[in-house]
């Protein structure tokens, strides 16, 4: 095995390597090279637009969709990526936020992505404001086809829920993860009633403790800059980072009982329950 990583249900998937401009001038010979699941992937496209991958000698197994670089390390994927209707949905701004740096495990960061609990601390005057702290009750379910789990009916107040809202609004959201490492957050397009933004997170797994986490954007919105989407996204992301790598384990606990006094929302158990009912165990105490 060329990586160094015993779970199956990671070397099996697919796992970004970041978005496809990387490769943008990448060749054979002087290829864009990153670390995925301790081991050093060399990508590049070819003259026909094609992009490939290796692993030191061996092949790897790439994919290019949502503008992002996909690799099945194992070389057979259990099934295909997952999708993402509102990448090519008419009238939506697709925006690449690139990636941020986290010392911590991908699946703290996920986690932390679920959860609503933590906005009215850590992003106080954007995505919520103390003393509006409460988490009203909302719906989780598995989707047993896709193998995905969807939090939906989710509400909390904001006072400034993107780069366009100019006042406080109960925002709608809903939630989905689609793999260990990706999930997606829908939320309340202001300038389309009925519609809802979609906000997709893509982690790449360094090793069990660094990642870099990728956002990008599919947007109704018209009046912002693509530079003000980006930064308000960065702003958020920065606010999390410090707080994710001084958590301690780095990695996700998934024994029954473990860290619930604090963490104890419905999206976070059942996210937990996920990884273990699967044999996720790469960024996990074992
Ligand atoms: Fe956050």
């Amino acid at each position: 095995m060329t990586f160094d990583c015993q779970d199956k249900t990671l070397l099996d998937d697919w796992l970004t390597a970041g978005p496809s401009s990387r490769v943008e001038h990448a060749t054979a010979r002087t290829p864009y090279t990153t670390r995925l699941l301790g081991t050093e992937i060399a990508l590049w496209r070819d003259a026909a637009g094609q992009v490939h991958g290796r692993a030191g000698a061996a092949p790897l197994l790439v994919l290019e969709a949502y503008g992002y670089l996909w690799v099945c390390p194992s070389g057979q994927p259990r099934k295909a990526l997952f999708a993402f209707p509102e990448f090519s949905q008419d009238g939506r701004r697709i925006v690449d936020c690139d990636g941020i740096g986290v010392s911590v495990s991908g699946l703290r960061m996920v986690e932390n992505f679920l959860d609503m609990g933590h906005f009215p601390y850590v992003h106080a005057s954007y995505l919520g404001e103390v003393p509006q702290t409460e988490v009203a009750k909302y719906d989780v379910s598995v989707d047993e086809s896709a193998d995905e789990i969807w939090a939906t009916n989710c509400r909390f107040y904001q006072p400034r829920t993107s780069k366009a809202a100019t006042t406080g609004l109960e925002v709608q959201y809903a939630y989905r993860v689609m793999q260990p490492m990706s999930a997606m957050l829908y939320k309340t397009a202001f300038p389309r009633p009925g519609e809802m933004d979609a906000i997709g997170l893509f982690v790449q797994p360094h090793d069990e403790d660094h990642i870099t986490a990728y956002c990008l954007l599919s947007y109704f919105d018209d009046t912002s800059t693509e530079t003000d989407l980006i930064a308000f996204q960065h702003t958020i992301f920065g606010q999390d980072k410090p707080i994710l790598e001084s958590q301690v384990p780095k990695r996700m606990p998934l024994q029954l009982g473990a860290e619930m006094p604090t963490r104890c929302d419905a999206m976070s158990v059942a996210y937990r329950r996920w990884l273990s009912t699967r044999g996720t165990s790469y960024g996990t105490v074992r």
